[in-house]
């Protein structure tokens, strides 16, 4: 057992209980956060002439040699420290003596532990960032190719209008664009040094907190101590904008899972990217979509633990906060790993064009440009809609599309109609009129891809 308060006890730790308090064994991904917040927090003593340039140089040193031996695999951080806070302080008193004694001069864990988390979920929501842009990479691509890719529009999963396979991804492509600003946002809140509030209420040091705060990149300190070493918020925020992201992604997959299926036949999913059955040999299954669809619990979870968590802690610290880690830890793995596979699974995927199209043919999805059509030869739309809706019974009856009525048939309902309802009523015109912004509509369409193409480049300048 390797602690830093054993002063004021006389008997040892219960083994029990010093395992259920002990975080090393998750905490332990924070290593290179700690080292780096150490390493400011010395060089900010240093500067107010806390420590002396020697002593600063020793720490730093100190540090640097754990960082890289942690990294080369020379290091272990078992399980003999309890958290990584005691492991990085005790190997530096270990590896450069008694000057190592005064890392922790006017810090906290409690502060410390808050930085360390700040910095971990900075990298983090980069990390994620990135990785939603390889996708709506790829989602560009896939609207690119397919602008004229005719395929039926659904609500309440049943054929509704004709749209293109570009304006629906298209969709998700805006799902995903909102993600990325919602990180950006959370950034925007969190980016403050909780360093030098100490266990709660600051410290009688002449902390410079300003200069901490800018050696790690911050726009500056927090504002109250109290707060600093209490607050959880961007964990939660960025816990919910990952459930955000699995919700977008799981949706996606659900849609994934319908157009692979024997019935609709829209996509096939490239063997690298589906698993067979042990039993059944024809079998080609989504297993990667549904584990996505699948694995959205468990985000979900991590983000209902920590709020649960959080909601009956009073000021400041509690030990209870030391939960904060799995949860959001196994949620970025996931979260990670899954955007990751989708990517993948979607740039993989072949779409099977014609069947889409039929599909669109085969639904009635223009009977509302049937309508239309009476519409605008003077016909009132409630009249129009009523005239279309028997003209599609009719087609149940016969088990026909409503363009293969006869011109007299179509006349039997309305006199207006006349042979140029063909043309109105094809897939492609069905489309090719949408022209309100954000509609499938060609024109309106190209819009769109180039916005998209801007915001990719400008984006990727940014990364
Ligand atoms: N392992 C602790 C955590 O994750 C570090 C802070 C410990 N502070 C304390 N006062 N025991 O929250």
């Amino acid at each position: 057992m390797a602690q830093l308060w054993g002063g004021r006890f006389t008997k040892e730790t219960d083994q029990m209980v010093y395992e259920f308090n002990a975080s090393i064994l998750f905490d332990k991904r924070l290593y290179k956060q700690d080292i780096k917040g150490s390493m400011a927090h010395v060089k900010m003593l240093a500067k107010v002439g806390i420590l002396t340039e020697k002593e600063c140089d020793e720490i730093l040193n100190g540090l640097v040699g754990i960082l890289q031996d942690v990294e080369q695999g020379n290091l272990k951080i078992t399980a003999e420290y309890e958290d990584i806070h005691s492991f990085v302080e005790a190997n530096l008193i270990e590896r450069i003596g008694e000057t190592g004694k005064k890392l922790h001069t006017g810090r906290s864990r409690n502060d410390q532990v808050a930085l360390d988390m700040r910095l971990y979920i900075r990298d983090e929501l980069k990390r994620t960032d990135g990785l939603l842009l390889e996708l709506l990479k790829v989602l560009a691509r896939i609207m690119e190719e397919n602008l004229d890719t005719l395929m039926p529009g659904f609500t309440h999963l049943q054929k509704a209008q004709p749209v293109t396979l570009a304006h629906h991804v298209g969709a998700y492509f805006e799902m995903f664009k909102r993600d990325r600003l919602r990180l950006e946002d959370i950034c925007r809140r969190m980016n403050y040094c909780p360093l030098g509030a100490g266990a709660l209420a600051g410290t009688t040091y002449p902390l410079d907190r300003e200069y901490t705060a800018e050696l790690l990149g911050f726009y500056g300190p927090t504002k109250n101590s109290m707060d600093s070493v209490s607050d959880r918020d961007y964990v939660i925020e960025y816990l919910s904008a990952l459930c955000t992201v699995m919700m977008h992604l799981s949706r996606f997959s659900e849609e994934i899972i319908i157009w692979n299926s024997n019935e609709y036949r829209f996509v096939e999913l490239d063997d690298a990217y589906s698993t067979g059955s042990s039993i059944m040999p024809q079998k080609k299954n989504p297993d990667i979509a549904e584990l996505v669809r699948g694995k959205t619990g468990r985000v979900y979870g991590a983000l209902m633990g920590l709020l649960t968590t959080m909601k009956g802690l009073p000021l400041a610290y509690n030990k209870d906060m030391q939960e904060d880690k799995e949860g959001v830890f196994d949620a970025i793995d996931t979260v990670t790993t899954c955007i990751t596979l989708f990517t993948g699974m979607v740039d993989t995927m072949k779409f099977n064009r014609q069947v889409m199209e039929d599909s669109a043919k085969n639904g009635f999805t223009n009977a509302t440009d049937v309508a239309d059509y009476l519409v605008n030869r003077g016909v009132p739309f409630r009249d129009a809609h009523g005239i279309s809706g028997r003209l599609v019974l009719k087609c149940i009856a016969q088990d026909k599309a409503l363009d293969d009525l006869s011109l007299a048939e179509f006349q039997e309902e309305s006199a207006v109609f006349e042979a140029d309802i063909y043309e109105a009523i094809s897939m492609k015109t069905c489309v090719e009129k949408r022209l309100t912004l954000g509609a499938p509509g060609e024109t309106v369409m190209r819009q769109v891809l180039e916005e998209n193409r801007t915001y990719l480049e400008e984006a990727e300048e940014n990364a």
